[in-house]
């Protein structure tokens, strides 16, 4: 059975590099033996939701999958979207009233960075933002290609979402300066997008 535990580490090093976690969430495996719907089926029925339920929360199993799909290791040792030049110049934050949490794909897990509720930030120009129960954040410090990769990790959560019967968006309005602050990102570093998910109000 699949579990998730939580368990504290003193100055454990991040794979993003200096930070610290304090509190890290192991997450389940992704099941990586569902096939269906077919993939023409969810292009063709893929698009934006600005309405969610505000209490319908996603599970830690689903969670799992959605950070897989967006940024983890593939059979191949490759990650589940192509970079430029395999520099893997991506970083995916997940947003939770509880904390900022940094998604840890080698290791499968998540690893808290601060204890601020960082959602505030991403929904001051569209309160529906708020009613999401996920909020990932993509960042890169590559100016070149950062944004490319960033773009097939949100399309391959929109493919996700579909196909589990999720909602999302992709977002550009967040306030860039807080969130920059609220990550502990370094000065070369800048986030690119806001991805609720959610399920459909
Ligand atoms: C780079 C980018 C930035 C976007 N920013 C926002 C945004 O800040 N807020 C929002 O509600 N939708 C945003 N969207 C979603 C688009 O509005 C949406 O994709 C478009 O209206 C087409 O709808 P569809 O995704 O359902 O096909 C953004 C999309 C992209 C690609």
């Amino acid at each position: 059975m699949k579990k998730i535990f939580y368990t504290t580490l003193v100055a454990a090093t991040l794979a993003s590099g200096k930070l610290a976690a304090a509190e890290v969430q192991k997450l389940p495996q992704p099941d990586l033996t569902q096939s269906s719907p077919a993939l023409m089926e969810l292009l063709n029925t893929r698009q934006s939701t600005r309405a969610y339920d505000k209490n319908k929360q996603i599970d830690d199993q689903t969670l799992s999958e959605i950070l897989w799909a967006a940024f983890g290791i593939n059979k191949n040792g490759k990650r589940t979207i192509p970079t430029a030049l395999n520099k893997q110049d991506l970083k995916v934050f997940v947003l939770r009233a509880n904390g900022i949490w940094f998604y840890n794909a080698t290791e499968n897990q998540l690893e808290k960075i601060s204890d601020e509720n960082a959602v505030p930030y991403v929904a001051e120009s569209q309160a529906y933002v708020n009613d999401a129960p996920l909020h990932l954040i993509y960042t890169s410090s590559d100016a070149r290609w950062g944004y490319d990769h960033a773009g097939s990790a949100y399309q391959n959560v929109y493919l996700y979402a579909t196909a589990k019967g999720l909602a999302t968006v992709i977002r550009g309005s967040f306030n860039a300066v807080k969130l920059h602050r609220a990550l502990k990102l370094e000065e070369k570093e800048f986030v690119i997008a806001h991805q609720p998910v959610g399920y459909a109000e």
